[in-house]
């Protein structure tokens, strides 16, 4: 077998992987996907998207327990002591320190953050902003993950200062050099000052993140020792700041070389919610992970055995053209969901909403209060790095100097951001279809065709509605809403309760479902559908871009828009209602289509199985919705029956009933539960079934791990059989 191994010579810790970690990946994936390197004692290198999602979602077969790769001595743990970092441990040994941190960094406990964060930017843009330059590694993104991570785990305010670049030497260390030493020395400062805050706030404790984790005890009721506490929250700083300096300071310099996207992202300022993941998912901060391969296997078709270890560079997975198409390039409004800059599996980073909220408000700041800054390319400095991080030691910029803020009470930017908005007006536009307009105190973030915002209906119940009217219409949203009897309650209380005058909470935009910059688009509708499509055809023809739209409907006098389009835009315009012409032809519509055509659809999911089954070679971007109903439901379908669910390790049994998720549900009793996505693509919330039946509804296992069943993405999934019972 050894002399069948496709050897190749590969360092992924050399100096080149420092400017352009894209490139050596991308030849090997080439050249031979899985191949095998005598570097560091022999090792695997993956460069597939799908061999690294499955290495790091199978933690049976790759173990993450640290091996030989980097010179260290090959261990698989077989004790249930904590011989490695909960990072480096299997479920179920990790379970109960990755349960201990879920709720500190659940997407609420960060939204709850974000004032803080925003001071915290604030302060550190203060501090030079008046000076027309300033080296925004040294003055911004360096510092102010710090400060963020230390002020919320409890670290006196001195202790920010003195460990920032300590902490950045930590990771950009090349062996044996001067920063390893700093970077070392800080290490031993941090370990004291960790055990010293968790003897305090264990004596008098405060509202910080150390005394809460110092009272949480571990399933079976024993307490944590101090030896695991210290390892947790070495990792949350380890894992958190460096990631976001180098995610910060990679998309600066990326803007700063892109007016255009800079420009873009200062003219529409919701778009750094979809953009942000584009960053992530090109300049993914922490380049690679390794596994221990646990039994003999296969990886692609080639064998892997037992004892070897397998490197898994999530920066080649995000940049894999079969998953990707141009994946060397930003493209600000692609749909980049899926990237696995925060990994996949057991160990998928557990701060990834604390890391985007940090970033966010960086580049929100940055954009506002620097928008015309200048990179001084000489000075501009990659960090030079043994590690797997890349990212940047200095970003020399001058910029028109601006006067300080002082610090906010309380400043929220995220794009996520509950806001107050009042319906102007109600319109019936088709039967049992009604347009709303919402405004607000002055303008209204902007948005994106594809967009859709989150309504908080006043009894609670929170649905998604794509925004239908027109984008550079800043001072109101408008949706459509159909009125489904039969669903889950939300049409109807929209018909019956939202009047002109009436207030409600609405979050975003936001946008999963946007449209790229395409020369030719085939536009496919199905009843309601036709909300985001209406305001994507209005951009493609404002474009210029070459376009055609088919829309079915049941009738012609249910279809929303269909006369206002029709007579806009002529010929472009195919209108099929159900009851005159039966279903559109999209046979003949993808045949007709000339190459390089992108297919958009949006609708019910007989139409877009329809779609899926015979778009052929056309890119297809596709928006589901349930039943042909109004709201954007992804969670629930339509036809959704309530099920009970056992969580095996907490002992209870709850009722799922039928307008809730079962991610709902648990998080009652488990509020630490982890999820991130909540659309079923992300795998935060995958969890082990361990009876019964689930009935998938995600976008990440494959046809083999639906039918094996012993997993599920809890988030959109539900019950197939009488009952569930998960390890929860
Ligand atoms: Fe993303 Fe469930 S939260 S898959």
């Amino acid at each position: 077998m050894e002399a069948a191994r496709p050897t190749v010579e590969f360092d992924h810790h050399a100096p080149e992987f420092t400017i352009d970690p894209v490139r050596p990946y991308a030849e090997l994936r080439a050249e031979c996907p899985v191949a095998w390197t005598e570097s560091y004692g022999g090792h695997w290198v993956t460069t597939r998207y799908e061999d690294i999602a499955r290495i790091a979602r199978d933690d049976a077969t790759f173990s993450s327990a640290r091996g030989d790769v980097d010179g260290i001595a090959f261990v698989i743990p077989e004790s249930k002591a904590l011989p490695q970092y909960p990072i480096e441990l299997d479920p179920p040994e990790s379970t109960p320190y990755r349960e201990l941190i879920n709720p500190l960094l659940s997407r609420s406990a960060v939204d709850a953050l974000v004032p803080m964060i925003a001071k915290h930017v604030t302060e550190v843009i203060d501090g030079f902003i008046e000076d027309g330059s300033a080296d925004l590694v040294h003055q911004l993104t360096n510092p102010v993950p710090t400060a963020v991570t230390l002020d919320w785990l409890g670290f006196p305010r001195e202790d920010w200062k003195r460990l920032a670049g300590p902490i950045h030497d930590l990771f950009a260390a090349i062996p044996g050099s001067e920063r390893e030493r700093r970077g070392g020395e800080a290490l031993g400062f941090m370990g004291d000052r960790i055990f010293q805050l968790m003897n305090d706030r264990r004596a008098e404790p405060t509202s910080d993140a150390i005394s809460w984790l110092v009272r949480q005890v571990k399933p079976s009721g024993e307490p944590f020792t101090d030896d695991e506490l210290g390892s947790v929250i070495f990792l949350l700083i380890a894992g958190g700041v460096d990631t976001t300096t180098s995610l910060t300071g990679s998309t600066l310099v990326h803007l700063a070389q892109h007016p255009e996207d800079r420009e873009r992202l200062i003219r529409e300022p919701a778009l750094l919610d979809v953009a942000t993941e584009e960053f992530l998912r090109k300049f993914a901060p922490s380049q690679s992970m390794a596994r221990t391969i646990m039994k003999d296997t296969t990886i692609g078709a080639c064998p892997v055995m037992r004892g070897e270890r397998v490197l898994i560079p999530w920066i080649a997975a995000n940049h894999d053209p079969e998953v990707f198409p141009e994946p060397e390039k930003v493209v600000l409004d692609r749909d980049p969901r899926g990237h696995l800059s925060f990994g996949i599996g057991t160990h998928r980073c557990a701060g990834a909403h604390l890391a985007r909220a940090m970033f966010r408000e960086m580049i929100t700041q940055v954009l506002e209060r620097l928008p015309d800054y200048t990179l001084d390319p000489v000075g501009a400095t990659p960090t030079e790095s043994w590690g797997n991080q890349s990212g940047w030691d200095a970003i020399p910029v001058t910029f028109t100097p601006g006067r300080k803020r002082g610090i906010p009470a309380t400043k929220t930017t995220t794009g996520l951001d509950v806001q107050l908005l009042t319906i102007a007006a109600v319109e019936p536009i088709a039967d049992g279809v009604v347009s709303l307009r919402l405004v607000g105190d002055g303008q209204l973030p902007g948005w994106e065709p594809g967009a859709h915002l989150d309504l908080i209906l006043p009894s609670g119940k929170v649905r998604q509605y794509s925004l239908c009217g027109d984008p550079a219409d800043t001072s109101s949203y408008r949706v459509a809403v159909l009125h489904e009897p039969a669903g889950r309650g939300g049409s109807a209380e929209v018909h019956e309760t939202l009047a002109p005058g009436v207030t409600v909470r609405v979050r975003g935009p936001k946008n999963h479902f946007p449209l790229v910059d395409a020369e030719r688009y085939l536009f496919v509708a199905g009843g309601i559908g036709i909300t985001p499509i209406s305001a994507m055809v209005r951009a493609a023809d404002a474009r210029g871009a070459d376009w055609t739209l088919l829309y079915g409907g049941r009738t012609r006098a249910s279809m929303a828009f269909a006369g206002r389009l029709k007579e806009q835009y002529g010929d472009r315009v195919q209108l099929v209602p159900q009851d005159e012409f039966g279903h559109p032809d999209l046979a003949a519509a993808f045949t007709a289509a000339k190459p390089g055509t992108k297919v958009y659809c949006c609708g019910p999911e007989g139409l877009l199985t329809a779609v899926e089954q015979t778009v052929g070679g056309l890119e297809l971007h596709v928006e589901r919705f349930t039943g042909g109903g109004a709201e954007r439901i992804p969670a629930i379908p339509a036809d959704a029956r309530s099920f009970e669910v056992t969580l095996a390790r907490a002992g209870r049994t709850l009722t799922v009933p039928d307008d809730r998720t079962l991610l709902e549900a648990i998080r009652d009793v488990v509020p630490g539960v982890p999820y991130d996505c909540e659309e079923g693509y992300c795998g935060s919330c995958e969890t082990r079934v361990l009876a019964g039946q689930a009935e998938h509804r995600d976008s990440i296992l494959s046809a083999a791990e639906r039918a094996d069943g012993s997993t599920m993405m809890i988030c959109v999934s539900r019950c197939a059989s009488d009952r569930l019972t998960l390890d929860l």
